[in-house]
């Protein structure tokens, strides 16, 4: 699909791979874009943005977690646009540790990093199918088909937002709705401050994105190895996301991968689990030496 004279739906609009996905189908042609942001103010920065080069924005403030706000975004793009083409469901944030992890923040992520993308299932698909044509984009993360060293809750929750898109493609796939899943591996962005701000009542005040430790659980050590691995084949700009996603939006190609080297690494994981294991466990090793 090229956006060009479509209605684009963007959450977590306001900073990093949202903003710039806004700001690209906008210069691109897109009819209309709704930037849609817990932060509304940061949301109505990238809408006046889009705006001053003579596209239609509209700034819809949302936590992406909870349904009434999801169904509510829906409805005033209808309202401003008439129709949604392309839902990206972007929002995500991210907490560090393992097992230890205290149940609220699991909770919390979980409801950002998955549940947003079953509301906006809920919301989009009965319009989409009734017309026979509709596009969501996912982003889930490279950590979403390989793992996130250092961050259990990442990893897990975005396997989930991949298993989520690969379900919705084959479900809804013969009724018109296209879906991508976006997996960069590291991307210069504001994902640590916003996790914070968004852990801020169960995260401990100064801590590194992680939360008070649930009693009794060996704490899983390195959270410093989340960055680390991240950008371990380099650091791109969200800008340069973008631009992959407008060209897997025009293939129509569900992964969408920013960082090529994540397919080598999935085929290898795919063909040998047991030797990807043994491989990730150096890596983990080598990246907690270099430290
Ligand atoms: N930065 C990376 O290295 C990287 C790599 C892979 C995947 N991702 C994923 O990309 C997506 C975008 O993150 P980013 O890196 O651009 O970070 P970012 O923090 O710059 O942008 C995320 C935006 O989401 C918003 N947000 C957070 N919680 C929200 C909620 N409940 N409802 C609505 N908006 C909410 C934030 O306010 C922020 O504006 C996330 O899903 C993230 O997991 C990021």
């Amino acid at each position: 699909m090229d956006v060009a004279d479509r209605v684009a739906v963007v959450t977590g609009g306001a900073s990093g791979i949202g903003r710039a996905l806004c700001l690209a189908f906008a210069d691109r042609g897109a009819a209309g874009v709704v930037v849609a942001d817990v932060d509304g103010d940061g949301a109505a920065a990238v809408a006046d943005e889009i705006r001053s080069r003579g596209r239609r924005a509209v700034a819809v403030a949302v936590d992406a977690a909870r349904e009434a706000d999801v169904q509510a975004l829906a409805a005033r793009a209808h309202e401003a646009f008439g129709r949604i083409d392309v839902f990206c469901s972007n929002a995500g944030i991210i907490v560090a540790g393992g097992v230890e992890v205290h149940d609220d923040a699991w909770s919390r992520i979980w409801e950002i990093n998955v549940q947003s993308h079953v509301h906006v299932a809920r919301a989009v698909l009965p319009a989409m199918v009734a017309r026979g044509e509709g596009y969501l984009v996912i982003t889930a993360s490279a950590a979403g088909l390989l793992t996130q060293l250092g961050s259990a809750p990442y990893a897990v929750t975005k396997h989930a937002a991949v298993a989520l898109a690969e379900w919705l493609a084959i479900t809804y796939g013969e009724r018109g709705i296209k879906v991508s899943c976006l997996c960069p591996q590291a991307v210069t962005t504001n994902l640590g401050a916003t996790s914070l701000r968004e852990l801020a009542d169960i995260a401990v005040p100064g801590g590194s994105g992680g939360s008070p430790p649930r009693a009794g659980t060996v704490p899983s050590g390195d959270a410093g190895s989340v960055s680390r691995q991240a950008s371990v084949d380099g650091v791109l700009t969200a800008d340069e996301v973008a631009v992959s996603v407008i060209e897997g939006l025009l293939a129509e190609r569900f992964l969408i991968l920013p960082h090529p080297e994540v397919a080598t690494y999935e085929r290898r994981r795919a063909e040998d689990r047991d030797r990807w294991l043994a491989g990730m466990r150096r890596l983990q090793a080598r990246l907690a030496a270099e430290s």
